[in-house]
C-alpha cells in the first residue's frame, strides 16, 4: 500500500494508540517480567504492545522492531517503519511514569516522521520533516538557547554499553559544561523534550535505532538538527540531536 506522509503520520498515531491500549493491563508495575539479564529487561508488556503495532502497520511497509527485529524488505533508503513498542521499559516495570510508544518512518536514509506517545501523561508528540511538529495538536519548536552554560542535556546509558570509568569520563566533562543534565530513562521522551524546546540537546552512544528513530524525526520536524548517524549491524548508533543553535564541537569536545 502506497501512502503519503500525512497518511503515514495518521497511521503511526493510530498504531501508537493501539499499542498504548495493549499496554493498559500491564500498568502500575504489572509488566510481566520475562527476563532481566544484566541491565536489560524484557516483559510481556513489550511483546503485547509490539504485536498491536505490527497488526496496525501490516501491509504498509517493512518494519524494524525492537522485539522481532527486521522484517523482510527492511531498507532505510526505500522506507521502513522503525518501532519501539515500549521505550522506558524499566521505568514502566517500576510504575515510574516515564515510558512511551515510539513509531517512526525512516526513508531516504533519514528519520522522516514520528509519533511518541507518552504513556504517563497521554501526551502525543508527532511530526514530519517539512511540515512541523506538534504536541497534542499544538505546534512545537526547539529552543533558541546558544550558550552551553544555559543548556539542558538529556542523556542515557544503554543497557549493553560499557560503564567503565574511562568510557564515562567524557560524559563528566559534558556535565560540567551545561546547566543541567537529565536522565529520563526513555530516549524517545528525551528527544521529544528537545523537539518541544524543554531540553536543548540529547546525546547517547550505543543506543538502538528503534529507541531514537521517532524522537529524531520529531527534533528535525521541530527545527532542530541531528548529527549524521552511523548505524551498526546490530542497529546501534551514537546519537546526537540538538536545537541547532548550540556550539556542539565546544560542548562535546573531550
Ligand atoms: C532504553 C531507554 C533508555 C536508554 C537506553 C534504552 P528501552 O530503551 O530508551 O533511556 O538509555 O539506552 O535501551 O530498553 O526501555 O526500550
Ligand atoms: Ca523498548
Amino acid at each position: 500500500m502506497r501512502l503519503d506522509d500525512e497518511q503515514r503520520l495518521a497511521l503511526a498515531r493510530q498504531a501508537a494508540e493501539r499499542a498504548a491500549g495493549a499496554l493498559r493491563p500491564f500498568l502500575n508495575g504489572q509488566a510481566g517480567v520475562l527476563a532481566a539479564d544484566g541491565r536489560d529487561i524484557k516483559t510481556r508488556a513489550d511483546l503485547a504492545a509490539e504485536a498491536a503495532l505490527l497488526e496496525a502497520l501490516a501491509g504498509t511497509g517493512p518494519v524494524l522492531a525492537e522485539e522481532s527485529g527486521a522484517s523482510a524488505g527492511v531498507d532505510l533508503e526505500a522506507g521502513t517503519w522503525v518501532i519501539d513498542p515500549l521505550d522506558g521499559t524499566l521505568n514502566f516495570t517500576r510504575g515510574f511514569p516515564m515510558a512511551a510508544v515510539s513509531v517512526a518512518w525512516w526513508a531516504g536514509g533519514e528519520p522522516r516522521l514520528g509519533v511518541v506517545l507518552d504513556l504517563g501523561s497521554g501526551d502525543c508528540f508527532e511530526g514530519c520533516v517539512g511540515s512541523g511538529a506538534r504536541l497534542n495538536g499544538r505546534q512545537i519548536a526547539v529552543s533558541d538557547i546558544q550558550d552551553p552554560g544555559q543548556a539542558i542535556l538529556a542523556t542515557g546509558f544503554p543497557s549493553g554499553a560499557s560503564q567503565d570509568t574511562d568510557v564515562l569520563l567524557p560524559f563528566l566533562r559534558r556535565l560540567q559544561r551545561v546547566k543541567k543534565v537529565r536522565l529520563l530513562g526513555s530516549a524517545a521522551l528525551s528527544l521529544a523534550q528537545v523537539a518541544a524546546g524543554r531540553f536543548d540537546l540529547y546525546h547517547e552512544d550505543g543506543i538502538w535505532l528503534w529507541d531514537v528513530a521517532a524522537g529524531l524525526a520529531l527534533v528535525r520536524a521541530a527545527g532542530g538538527k541531528i548529527a549524521p548517524l552511523e548505524i551498526r549491524d546490530d542497529w546501534t548508533c551514537n546519537c546526537l540531536a540538538s536545537n541547532g543553535h548550540l556550539p556542539l564541537n565546544q560542548l562535546l569536545d573531550s
